[in-house]
This record gives structure tokens, C-alpha cells and sequence, in this order.
């Protein structure tokens, strides 16, 4: 197989503590059980070798990268490498003094997360109050003159919010907004049936999204990205596995995808005890997957392959139990079923539900450590 090419985009998930409590959170549901941080000096090196073997973007994530008292010398050395440096923040930590001391190192851009437009819903859904801070955040970002995206996670709590939160953006000043509709990994996994939207729903908040674009233009660029489950073919996720993506999480482990610490039977080497260019060149983890040779049939008689690799493997775990099945989301899989099943499961469950607290799981260390435990060891738990 002829050699990948670099891994353009890099993700420090520099550590899992968060002070919010996100119940769609996409750190590992077992985060708890892996609480060791690289210290300045690795993760210096990690952005060397990443920059030396072609890495581009990094983005700075969690958790809360701002928990990290050294953030700002870490951005000083990305962007002395050259990197166009991401801070992805839920905007908790972030003042005026630690903004200007990151202009100062060098950051060029600041992805800001939001639950709702409402005060009340956005401290629901991170157990926290934390939408007045948030708000005053995103003035202070501005004032910094930094580019901004506003980034939302979607579901059905506040779908039927998409025209307000857009608003919401547009009064900021954000220059992008990233409606992320949930996908289901990790914690969101477990909250399935708490947050999956109906078709309806999805169809009247994209009509609002494609109206808005319409009046705008420019002004504000909206990404809508419709949710896998809601889709006949599935995803080239992650571009493709071991093509673009290298993650890194707060213990070292070298990841595929985000997601990829759940895959049994994937060992995932860490970069405290192999260089980089020997993970993302020659480890098994990033080689499994990469490229379009292991599919299985059908995938691999069916045109499409080029554009999909087969999907999301992650999803193709937790649907079917085998990280290298057909993603079920392409209704050319015999295991298609589960998908509308669980779209069905999550509109009975909406009928159901007497509270909106009904069947949600927040992310917490001790519902991490107890899901953990449930699931026998390492969070690894699928449908079937
Ligand atoms: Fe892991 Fe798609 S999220 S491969």
C-alpha cells in the first residue's frame, strides 16, 4: 500500500476535566478512568513531530483546554511551528487577560460552544449556568478581534430554536456557525432516545437554516449537517480513516477518530512510547481501517466505496458489535433496520417522557465511572 499522506488536521484533546456536564459530551463515556494529562514538554514535542510530518490545523480541545494552566505556551510553540491554531472552548476561563494573552502567543481562531438560544435550556443541558458567561464571553472574543464560530449541538430539545440561535450568532458576530446535529457516540450514545429528533423536525429547521442563508449571504456562513441516522448512505467519516485526522487524547493515546478509544480489539498506541510518524505510518490502529482493502461485501462490489470507505466505524460497532461491518446507516445493509428502529425508539420515548430530565444521562465522573463499570471495563458497549 503506497504511503498515507500527512495528517493534515491534529486534535490535542489536552485534557477530559470540563466544568459542564453535556449530556451529548463526545469524550469517552469511560473518561473517568483515564485521568493521567501530557505534560507541557510532550506535548510540545507531539506539535513538532505533527508540523514535521505535514500537520497544518491544529485545533485545542477537552474537556476544557482552558483548565490547562499552560495553554498559552502551547499555542506560542504551535503557531512558532506554524500551525493555524483552533481554541474549541466552552468559554468557561475564558477573560479578558488569558484572550489577550493567547492573542499574544499567537492563537488565530476561537470555536465557542453554545446549548441554546435560551438561558434556560443551555444551563439544562450542561447542568450548569452558564449562558449569561457564555454571552458575555462571546462580546469579549469579539472585542479581542478574533474570528469566531458559534457552535451548537442540535436534537430535539432545540431544534425548533435553529432560527433563534441563529440570530443569537448573528448578534455576536460570528462569522461561521456550526449547527452540529448529534451524532450518537459516546455519551449522545447513551442519550439516544433523549435527544433523537423526528424527520419533521429536521426538515422545518433546515428550511429555516436554507432561508436564513438565502437572506445573509455571506454574513455568516451556517454549516447544517443532517444526522447520519437520518440518511440513506453513509459517511466518509473522518474523510477517511488514517488519511486526514490525527487525534491525540490527554494520556497520550494516539486516536483515528475522536471516538476510536471505544473499538475493542484496537490497540491504540500512545505517543509517550512511539514517535509519530511510526503511529500514523505503521501502527495496526491507523491501518486497519485505512483505505478501502478490508472492506466487506457488499461494500466492496459497490460503487459508492470511493466515496464512503464504508462509513463510520464507530457507528458500525456500536450498531452491529463489529467495528468492521457495513455502517448500518446505508440502506444496502441487512442490519439497516436498527437505525429506523432506534429513530422509532426516540420518538415513543418523546411520547413517553413525563419530564425532559426523563431517561438523560449527564456527563459526570461519577456517571462515567459507573457506566464503566456497567459496561464491563473501558466504556465498550454496543446494541447488539
Ligand atoms: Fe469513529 Fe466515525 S466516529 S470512525
Amino acid at each position: 500500500m503506497a504511503p498515507p499522506g500527512p495528517p493534515l488536521w491534529l486534535l490535542a484533546e489536552l485534557t477530559y476535566r470540563c466544568p459542564l456536564h453535556c449530556a451529548f459530551c463526545s469524550n469517552p463515556v469511560d473518561y473517568a478512568r483515564h485521568d493521567a494529562e501530557l505534560d507541557t514538554a510532550q506535548w510540545r514535542d507531539v506539535f513538532t513531530q505533527a508540523r514535521a510530518l505535514g500537520a497544518v490545523q491544529l485545533g485545542l480541545s477537552g474537556g476544557e483546554p482552558l483548565l490547562r494552566k499552560d495553554l498559552e505556551t502551547l499555542v506560542g510553540h504551535a503557531h512558532g511551528l506554524g500551525f493555524y491554531t483552533n481554541l474549541i472552548t466552552s468559554g468557561i476561563g475564558l477573560t479578558d487577560a488569558r484572550l489577550a494573552a493567547l492573542r499574544v502567543a499567537g492563537l488565530d481562531h476561537i470555536q465557542l460552544s453554545f446549548q441554546d438560544s435560551t438561558r434556560e435550556l443551555n444551563d439544562f443541558l450542561s447542568s450548569t449556568r452558564t449562558f449569561d458567561l457564555k454571552q458575555r464571553v462571546a462580546r469579549l472574543i469579539k472585542a479581542h478581534g478574533y474570528p469566531m464560530v458559534m457552535n451548537c449541538v442540535l436534537h430535539r430539545h432545540n431544534l425548533p430554536h435553529v432560527g433563534a440561535i441563529i440570530e443569537m450568532a448573528l448578534e455576536m458576530g460570528a462569522e461561521y456557525l456550526e449547527l452540529a446535529n448529534t451524532q450518537y457516540y459516546g455519551w449522545a450514545w447513551e442519550n439516544r432516545q433523549a435527544l433523537m429528533p423526528t424527520h419533521e423536525q429536521l426538515r422545518e429547521a433546515e428550511a429555516v437554516v436554507n432561508a436564513y442563508r438565502a437572506r445573509i449571504g455571506n454574513r455568516c456562513k451556517i454549516l447544517f449537517v443532517v444526522p447520519d441516522y437520518f440518511e440513506q448512505r453513509p459517511k466518509k467519516c473522518m474523510n477517511g480513516w488514517g488519511t486526514t485526522f490525527l487525534g491525540v487524547a490527554p494520556d497520550g493515546v494516539a486516536l483515528p477518530c475522536h471516538a476510536a478509544r471505544m473499538l475493542p480489539g484496537l490497540d491504540l498506541p500512545n505517543v509517550t512510547t512511539r514517535s509519530l510518524r511510526e503511529i500514523w505510518r505503521d501502527s495496526d490502529a491507523f491501518q486497519r481501517f485505512r483505505g478501502t482493502h478490508w472492506l466487506p461485501q457488499p461494500c466492496r462490489s459497490c460503487d459508492s466505496q470511493a466515496q464512503d470507505h464504508g462509513g463510520c466505524r464507530c457507528q458500525a460497532f456500536l450498531l452491529t458489535g463489529d467495528a468492521a461491518a457495513m455502517d448500518p446507516v446505508c440502506d444496502r445493509s441487512g442490519e439497516h433496520g436498527k437505525v429506523m428502529e432506534i429513530v422509532l425508539q426516540g420518538r415513543l420515548a418523546e411520547a413517553q417522557a413525563r419530564t425532559r430530565e426523563h431517561g438523560m444521562v449527564f456527563r459526570s465522573d461519577g456517571n462515567s465511572l459507573r457506566l464503566s463499570s456497567e459496561a464491563g471495563c473501558a466504556g465498550r458497549k454496543s446494541a447488539k
